[in-house]
């Protein structure tokens, strides 16, 4: 049997220990949160266990797993070396030319008047970018030109991202559904996930500023069912390959945010690590064992295929007033047994903190977690948002709007 430590602490890292806890012996999360049991303040580095599971990309852009495999330990999450696919979007977009990738035609600055000389070359929409890594919250996408030029302005000076945005990216605007593929990689090749759609926008109809993602769900009913094939031929296998070839040995995941655009399917960006809120939906619908593949992955050789429940599973996530700007936190939260008790809904708690009286309070934009499982995705919905129904606390946001595209199909 396993112990597991899975480093992390939101909704992501609670999905991630309860599905991994459904085969190990443990699953320690550190540092976790009040609302994640098995969570301990002992650091990684100081923990004992068979199999290391990272969960955010600020560490391992940081190179905890470099600091933990020097200690001899097993771990599922690449080196400081892989993460710059994350940690810098001039280099993945680099990348991808490199390996022949499709993606947005782009445009990497430092000056504020090359920016803005390349920018006029462009039509709308217009997308902005931080280089380094800004929570989800660094990518600007707008028809008006001039909010476009404010950004580039406010970015390279320092003044909204701070180090993050002093490079930016211009892209190709593209249009089309959005789809997350998370690939488990172990240096040389890859098993692909169910897909999911995220719901970047905090409000309903993807309007309003990009978040973190404030939903998602899996399957993806209206996806083409050669989808995952063509997304490890065009764009993870290529990228494994020209990783290996500048010395990288990836183990971990490959999560590539695409989008199907009429001219196809183009890469948006890898994110090193599993998405959040999409993990939570894919993660219980598989039903092999989750811990054996990612120590595979971890020991550079993966045998195991994992297989999915066709369960569909839909997230719901509760925000703070005022997400992503500024979000309100310090409220007690209600009804999370509530909501637990109902047969097919699971709850995952992201942004939480526990006050003097020991109940749980929102810490974060991002609080809670609501998943609905059912055997079609309007039942999931249901299931969801019955969930959410349970939940209170003030200035509680939710969209109402997840999975509607699914349910259109
Ligand atoms: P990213 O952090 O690069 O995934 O960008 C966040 C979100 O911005 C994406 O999920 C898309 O909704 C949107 N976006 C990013 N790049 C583009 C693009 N080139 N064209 C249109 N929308 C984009
Ligand atoms: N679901 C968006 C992200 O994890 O970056």
């Amino acid at each position: 049997m396993t112990r597991v430590v899975v480093v992390g602490s939101g909704g992501r890292e609670h999905a991630l220990a309860d599905v991994l806890g459904r085969t190990a012996e443990s699953v320690v999360v550190t540092p976790g949160n009040p609302g994640i049991p098995g969570s301990v303040e002992t650091p990684a580095t100081e923990l004992e266990a068979d199999l290391f599971v990272i969960g955010p990309e600020v560490p391992l852009v940081e190179g905890l797993a470099d600091e933990l495999r020097a200690q001899g330990k097993l771990v599922f999450g690449p080196g400081r070396d892989g993460a710059q696919l994350e940690g810098s979007k001039a280099w993945m977009k680099e990348l991808f030319a490199a390996a022949g990738v499709p993606t947005a035609a782009y445009g990497s600055f430092s000056e504020v008047e090359a920016a803005l000389a390349y920018l006029s070359t462009m039509s709308a929409p217009f997308v902005i970018k931080t280089d380094g890594l800004a929570a989800g919250k660094g990518v600007v996408v707008t028809n008006d030109r001039a909010e476009a030029e404010a950004a580039v302005r406010s970015y390279l000076s320092g003044e909204a991202f701070g180090d993050a945005g002093s490079t930016v990216v211009i892209e190709e605007g593209l249009t089309g559904p959005e789809v997350s593929v998370f690939a488990v990689c172990d240096g040389h090749k890859a098993v692909l996930l169910a897909p999911a759609q995220d719901h970047k926008r905090i409000f309903d109809n993807d309007e309003g500023p990009n978040t973190g993602g404030m939903g998602a769900y899996t399957p993806l009913p209206w996806a083409d069912a050669g989808l995952l094939e063509m997304v490890e031929r065009e764009a993870i296998n290529p990228t494994l390959a020209e990783l290996r070839r500048r010395g990288i040995d990836y183990r971990g995941v490959l999560y590539a945010g695409l989008m199907l655009t009429p001219a196809g399917p183009k890469m948006l960006e890898y994110n090193v690590r599993f998405g959040d809120p999409e993990t939570q939906v894919v993660l219980p619908r598989i039903d092999s064992d989750l811990v054996q593949l990612l120590m595979e992955a971890a020991a550079g050789n993966i045998e195991s295929e994992p297989t999915f429940s066709n369960d569909a599973h839909v997230i719901v996530v509760c925000a703070s007033e005022g997400y992503p700007a500024s979000p309100r936190t310090g409220d007690v939260i209600h009804g999370i047994g509530a909501a637990r008790a109902i047969d097919g809904v699971s709850v995952y708690a992201a942004g939480v903190k526990e006050n003097a009286a020991g109940e749980l309070i929102t810490g974060g934009g991002r609080v809670l977690n609501v998943v609905g499982r059912g055997r079609t995705v309007d039942e999931a919905v249901a299931k969801a948002y019955e969930g959410v129904a349970a939940i209170e606390f003030p200035g509680m946001h939710v969209r109402s709007d997840i999975a509607a595209q699914a349910r259109e199909s």
